[in-house]
């Protein structure tokens, strides 16, 4: 169904360095990107994985490319272009630092290390206004509160086709668990699918694209 497409898939989170030794992180598995990876391969799709440090192996049939920061995920997807469609699963960090020190860290008797913050690029909204922006974009929505309205007003300040949108509040296991419960924001309106499988979300997910890519 999806042979001669090329899809882009980021997946995992990011790592922005503090120093050489130290980075930070978020709590995401990478396990609905890899999933959604394999579910567009299965369809026959030629899937480019951009991936950062996950927990759960990449696939095996896609093209691996593997990056640490947001930054280095950014130019990777932009490096993967052009492409049918791009899914963005990835938890890219909003923030990195900007004062990284370039040796590790030492404790002095100055006192407790400052940390500057700046904003990271929004890897999605950039392929969404990109001049050689895929046919297909679509997103996701890491929300807690207030799912389908955040998800709504997401979807339009970002640009994006699709956004797939889940509560990870903590007590949902989603995060880091099997299963996942979305709702899929598109211009026609809000669809509820029922809590399953992260690979069948996946499975249903690549069906719809493959639709909308005929
Ligand atoms: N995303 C991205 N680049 C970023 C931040 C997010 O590509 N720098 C993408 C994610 O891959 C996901 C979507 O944007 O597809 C939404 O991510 P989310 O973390 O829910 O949104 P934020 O942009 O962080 O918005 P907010 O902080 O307002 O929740």
């Amino acid at each position: 169904m999806l042979s001669g497409k090329r899809i882009l898939v980021t997946s995992g989170p990011t790592h922005e360095p503090i120093d050489p030794v130290r980075y930070i992180a978020n709590r995401s598995s990478g396990a609905q990107g890899t999933a959604i990876a394999v579910a567009l391969r299965d369809l026959g799709a030629d899937v480019v994985f951009v991936t950062g440090p996950a927990q759960v192996p990449p696939p095996v049939g896609v093209t691996v490319v593997r990056v640490e920061t947001a930054l280095q995920m950014l130019a990777a997807a932009e490096a993967a272009l052009p492409v049918d469609a791009a899914v963005m699963t990835a938890a890219v960090a909003d923030w990195r630092v900007a004062n990284a020190a370039g040796q590790k860290m030492k404790k002095t008797a100055q006192g407790l290390p400052m940390l500057e913050f700046i904003e990271n690029p929004d890897i999605l909204r950039t392929l969404s206004q990109h001049a050689r922006r895929p046919a297909l974009v679509v997103g996701f929505a890491a929300e807690t509160e207030n799912v389908i309205d955040h998800a709504t007003a997401k979807r339009a300040r970002k640009g994006c086709d699709w956004i797939m949108a889940n509560d990870v509040s903590v007590d949902t296991g989603i995060m880091g668990g099997p299963e996942n419960a979305v709702h899929l924001i598109t211009a026609d309106g809000v669809e509820e699918w029922p809590r399953m499988a992260k690979s069948d979300v996946a499975a249903r997910l690549a069906q719809r694209i493959a639709k909308a890519l005929a």
